[in-house]
């Protein structure tokens, strides 16, 4: 828990806003150690963590909703500053005495502020007149004598107060958001000279006292880990290795649907490299035999699912006597999974990361990355010594080649495509914007087309260049790289992969296309 990660800590209450998770990634860029807790978590709770700043979340209700999440107004008497950002401002406002008006109609995105208090200390280095980001409904109206506004908008004279009583702060606009035009200060403001934190969370802190953790948590027992080779399982692995070395046990499960060298690179870098209790688990031909003949992807995603935790199963049974399994869950599965009004705690799917493992399995879970953020994580593969490889890859989904051969999944295709895709990752690596680039792969499509290979006609299938940019997957946008770098990758899997003699370019963003052709 946050005391013993960090010793100073800011607290985010959650009312349900899409921006919870960015406003944590924003105190944590501030080198500030924070969380996300529900908004119902109480004023004593906070003092006992210790907090020394909080941040009341925006949220969709309206405060006049039936069912409107509260906090609890003591909050505004402890001892600490608080920041009330749309929403969180209207609460407070509201608890403090003051009002907030229903409103039908949104306010919606860019709109200028005009600083009334350019000399308050959230506003420092500010723009007298800036250009901030709005999303809200209700707006507050009227405040308590013991508030001073200190922004408006032409629309709304109240688009930032300010009660020096309470040290509260409350906000509008969204400081969260690139749209706001503020280089990050108010937020930063906020955490240095208002919450007055020192900035002290180093994530390179975290793996000394993770380590630390897991072997006071894990005495003499045994783990075992289920190695993807994918970015948090590896880091997870080599961390719990580092602390309690020879009681981990990884194992890898070849599900017939990897890229090419995939496989070996897991083994190379754990059995061989690193020397980790390493087993690999070649289980190709079941899930192989399993998709055959199947072509509705849905369908392939469940065999391909069923499969591993039948694999999953046997092989745990090898490893009877160990006590925990550790899992690569990372800060965005948890608070994904949880409500506003119970928190991380009470709804935590912890198995979510592992493609839906059974709850009966029964093994203690590990999850030392379970309060971090995936480029949080990667620092700390850099710091247990990963190659780049591993801690720079791209994001592969569970279901691997499997949903990206459009159609019925056999050696023949998997083949063809492995060999396009190799192509593909080859060629993009010597592009300058590859390290931008969110996922980059290709697709073999069931289309077939005429071509003419020498003097001879073909009549083969056609691959499809997906190449995209994205923060978390959610949306993204397609990217174009430079006419040079799309004709090699052409030229060479035309002329290189027998099978396929036609290649496209997928231009279509998510949404409305997902990522993924299946
Ligand atoms: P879509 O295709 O939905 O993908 O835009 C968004 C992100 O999720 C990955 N993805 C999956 N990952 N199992 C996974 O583990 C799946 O079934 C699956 N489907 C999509 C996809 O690669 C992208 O990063």
């Amino acid at each position: 828990m946050a005391s013993e990660i960090s010793n100073q800590f800011c607290a985010i209450l959650d009312f349900g806003s899409q921006y919870s998770q960015l406003i944590a990634r924003r105190v944590r860029e501030n080198r500030v150690y924070c969380e996300i807790l529900p908004c119902t978590t109480t004023a004593e709770d906070l003092k006992a963590l210790g907090v020394q700043g909080v941040i009341l979340s925006g949220g969709p209700c309206g405060v006049y909703d039936d069912d409107a999440p509260t906090f609890d107004a003591a909050i505004l008497e402890l001892d600490c500053p608080v920041l009330g950002i749309c929403y969180g401002m209207q609460v407070a406002c509201q608890a403090s005495g003051g009002q907030v008006t229903p409103s039908q109609e949104r306010e919606y995105g860019d709109t200028t502020i005009f600083l009334n208090e350019p000399d308050n200390p959230i506003f420092h280095g500010c723009d007298g007149r800036m250009q901030v980001w709005m999303s809200h409904g209700d707006r507050v109206n009227e405040i308590s004598s013991e508030m001073v506004p200190i922004a408006h908008t032409e629309n709304t004279p109240l688009a930032a107060v300010y009660d020096p009583n309470h040290q509260f702060w409350g906000l509008q606009f969204h400081p969260e958001v690139t749209h706001t035009r503020d280089e990050g200060k108010i937020l930063n403001n906020f955490l240095y000279r208002i919450c007055r934190f020192s900035g002290d969370w180093e994530i390179q802190n975290y793996v000394s006292r993770a380590i630390e953790e897991i072997r006071e948590k894990v005495g003499t027992d045994k783990v075992i880990c289920a190695l993807s080779g994918g970015v948090d399982s590896s880091v997870v692995a080599m961390l719990i290795h580092k602390a309690i070395g020879d009681q981990l046990t990884c194992f890898f499960i070849d599900n017939g649907v990897l890229r090419q060298g995939e496989a070996e690179q897991v083994c190379e870098v754990f059995g061989n490299q690193f020397g980790l209790d390493f087993r690999f688990i070649d289980a190709s031909d079941r899930f192989l035999e399993r998709l055959s003949g199947v072509t509705d992807p849905e369908e392939k995603r469940k065999k391909i699912g069923h499969q591993f935790i039948e694999e999953f199963r046997e092989a745990a049974k090898k490893f009877k006597g160990a006590r925990f399994l550790a899992q690569g869950t990372l800060y965005p599965d948890v608070i994904e999974s949880v409500s506003p009004f119970e928190g991380p705690s009470a709804t935590i799917k912890s198995h979510h990361n592992v493609g839906g493992l059974p709850d009966d399995l029964d093994f203690e879970l590990i999850e030392p990355l379970r309060f971090l953020f995936k480029d949080e994580a990667r620092v700390i593969g850099k710091e247990v010594g990963l190659p780049d490889e591993i801690i720079q890859r791209q994001p592969f989904p569970g279901p691997g080649l499997g949903i990206r051969i459009v159609g019925e999944v056999t050696r023949d295709r998997l083949e063809i495509l492995r060999a396009a895709d190799a192509i593909v990752q080859e060629e993009l690596r010597g592009w300058s914007r590859f390290r931008d680039i969110w996922q980059g792969f290709a697709v073999l499509l069931p289309v077939r087309s005429v071509g003419v290979q020498g003097d001879q006609r073909t009549y083969d299938c056609t691959a499809a260049l997906r190449i995209v940019e994205s923060t978390d997957g959610m949306t993204a946008n397609w990217m174009l790289p430079p006419q040079e770098v799309l004709a090699r990758i052409s030229n060479r899997i035309c002329n290189e992969v027998q099978g396929i003699n036609r290649v496209v370019l997928d231009i279509s963003s998510k949404p409305p296309s997902t990522i993924e052709w299946e």
